[in-house]
């Protein structure tokens, strides 16, 4: 595979966060609500959310939902988790509830810093790219910030991507468009890979929810010796794969053409087009 620039990753220490750190969530939808739990579990106490039609669990949980007065002040973080399409409607609705000086974290898709700071002028802003494993605490985020951001911001939005998984920080905003299309798309090209081996499993005779139970649990068993193996996928490929047997017969199909790895290529690119198509909208 061939990149035009190599992919560069920085990998902070997350540091302790000070409870006391104003945060305010607009929109506690899926990522929103998963962001929440994770800092809850990770004891930020001083929460705010502002939601539309917050939810029975949202409205379970220890946090101050639409609050009559939000806590301003020049520490505040504010987490930006609604519908890429609303967020200019948003920002004006909440303008008046983000100090000047506050750091904006934005998890929505396609929306470029420059865009946020024209609609949030002079606040710190950071991109970040969750994945849905987020709400089972088991995400990977990638964060992007301009150069001059402080450590002390730096730290703060690693703690709260920490809290719903791994982090790792991107040293340019393009980079979001390929994270994008592999850990961002990612877990559904894993979820259709289960799909169609159901699909081939109940080809050979499987009855179709025993193909989906076979088929699903061969994934997340494997994914978990992957997770806990100090080998490689190659490497851990190769140990179940013996020469003239039935896995190397169907690898022999899936390495042919069209190759699993050139497909692959195409939906990756495919995404990775698509993700800087909606930055331009
Ligand atoms: N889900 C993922 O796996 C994932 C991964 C990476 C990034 N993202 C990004 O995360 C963002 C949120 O995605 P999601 O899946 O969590 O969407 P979602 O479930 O639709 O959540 C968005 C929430 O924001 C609320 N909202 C809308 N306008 C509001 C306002 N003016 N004030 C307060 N709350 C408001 C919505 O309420 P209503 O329903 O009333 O509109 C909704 O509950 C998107 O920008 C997406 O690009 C998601």
């Amino acid at each position: 595979m061939t990149l035009k620039e190599p992919l560069r990753f920085v990998c902070l220490k997350p540091r302790a966060m000070p409870n006391s750190t104003p945060i305010l969530l607009i929109g506690a939808g899926k990522m929103g609500q998963a962001m929440l739990l994770g800092w809850l579990a990770s004891d930020f106490l001083s929460i705010q959310v502002l939601e539309n039609f917050p939810s029975d669990t949202l409205k379970s949980l220890p946090v101050d939902i639409n609050p009559s007065t939000v806590t301003i002040n020049e520490n505040q973080i504010v987490i930006l988790a609604v519908k890429p399409q609303n967020y200019r409607d948003v920002l004006d609705e909440h303008q008046a509830n983000i100090h000047p000086n506050a750091m904006v974290i934005s998890i929505l898709a396609g929306i470029s810093v420059d865009a946020l700071r024209g609609a949030l002028p002079g606040r710190c802003i950071v991109r970040a790219m969750p994945n849905t494993p987020a709400t089972i605490g088991q995400g990977l985020t990638a964060l992007c910030a301009p150069q001059d951001i402080s450590d002390a911001h730096s730290n703060i939005a690693t703690s709260l991507m920490k809290a719903v998984g791994e982090v790792v920080w991107v040293e340019n905003e393009a980079m979001i468009d390929a994270v994008t299309a592999v850990s961002g798309s990612g877990p559904a090209y894993l979820f259709h890979f289960v799909e169609a081996l159901t699909v081939a499993a109940i080809n050979v005779g499987f009855a179709p929810d025993m193909a989906e139970t076979f088929a699903r649990k061969t994934i997340t068993g494997s994914a978990a010796l992957l997770e806990s193996s100090e080998e490689n996928a190659a490497q851990l490929r190769e140990n179940v794969t013996s020469k003239g047997g039935t896995t190397q017969a169907a690898l022999d199909v899936l390495m042919g053409e069209p190759s699993l790895q050139s497909i692959l290529l195409e939906a990756v690119k495919a995404a990775k087009k698509r993700s800087e198509e909606l930055s331009k909208i």
